[in-house]
């Protein structure tokens, strides 16, 4: 598949049990270019939104504006990337028609391909209607940060809510997702969900069996946030980079370091000669370096 073609529901269905997907979560411009560049298929404007960027405890108070928002600065940086919009708390289980004015509010103004509902068995009525609608929805299961009220454990540890969580993957499946996030259950866990439905699953500590993967973005460069999970591999340590760099920045400014002749203006001499006359009280030691 060439990455700079953008992958439509349709395609990624195509892809169950073929080469693995790759999806990050991202709010932002200049990084979902990043993305984009190096091949990433889909991009999630998650509602984890709230807690790395907007410095919330928890995913609740995320709003649709807010999403909106940040998915035209996404869908602006990867144009040819597919791009998930999550639909935020409570902003869905309302009323079909409340979903649907949401979900359309994402796609027609946020320029999102697709929303993501947190739930399983509880909104598949919800999705069938969305998806009849023409919105391509992905399903996400397992851990669901809206509900969890903060504590973000590993789900299905037992057989009772494994079997919850597989009824949920096929409840959604059969809804009309077009792909489903698995959110942090046991590898087996995520190989069994991952069986059991037509769909492709996109794992986040969900093990290796999933069809696709997802993490979120600043957990994969390195960026501390209030979300940081502990089990998503660091590929970069950025945060102690930029810090390092802002600290460099305050000491140049401090020492007068910065800025230089490099990072100025000069203004040709005679300019400045005459400038100074025609100020006639400045002194013609004063301004400029060049
Ligand atoms: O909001 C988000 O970033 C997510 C991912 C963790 C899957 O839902």
């Amino acid at each position: 598949m060439d990455a700079r073609t953008k992958l439509t529901a349709r395609d990624i269905v195509a892809r169950k049990g073929g080469p693995k997907l790759t999806m990050l979560a991202a709010y932002d411009y200049p990084i979902a270019r990043l993305i984009e560049a190096a091949g990433i298929e889909l991009i999630l404007v998650g509602d984890s939104l709230g807690m790395v960027v907007l410095g919330y405890d928890t995913p609740v108070p995320v709003t649709v504006d807010e999403v909106v928002y940040h998915c035209r600065a996404v869908v602006r940086g990867a144009p040819r990337t597919h791009v998930v919009a999550d639909m935020p708390y409570l902003c869905f289980h309302l009323s079909d028609e409340q979903a649907l004015a949401n979900a359309g509010r994402l796609i027609q103004e946020g320029g999102a391909d697709a929303v993501k509902l947190e739930g399983g068995r509880g909104i598949a009525a919800r999705i069938s209607r969305l998806v009849e609608a023409g919105i391509p929805v992905m399903g996400h299961i397992g851990l669901t940060p809206q509900l969890a009220g903060g504590s973000f454990g590993v789900q299905g540890q037992d057989v009772a809510s494994a079997l919850a969580i597989v009824a949920d993957a096929q409840a959604v499946a059969e809804a009309g997702a077009y792909a489903i996030v698995v959110e942090a259950v046991p590898s087996e866990l995520g190989w069994i969900a991952t069986e059991a439905v037509h769909v492709p699953t996109i794992g986040i500590a969900a093990g290796p069996d999933c069809d696709g993967q997802t993490l979120v973005s600043t957990d994969l460069l390195g960026i501390e946030s209030k979300l940081f999970l502990s089990f998503a591999k660091r590929y970069a340590e950025l945060g102690p980079v930029i810090e390092a760099a802002f600290t460099a920045y305050v000491e140049d400014v401090r020492s007068g370091t910065f800025p230089g002749p490099e990072h100025s203006f000069a203004m040709p001499e005679e300019t400045a000669q005459a400038l100074r006359s025609a100020l006639g009280s400045v002194s013609s030691e004063g301004g400029g370096d060049g």
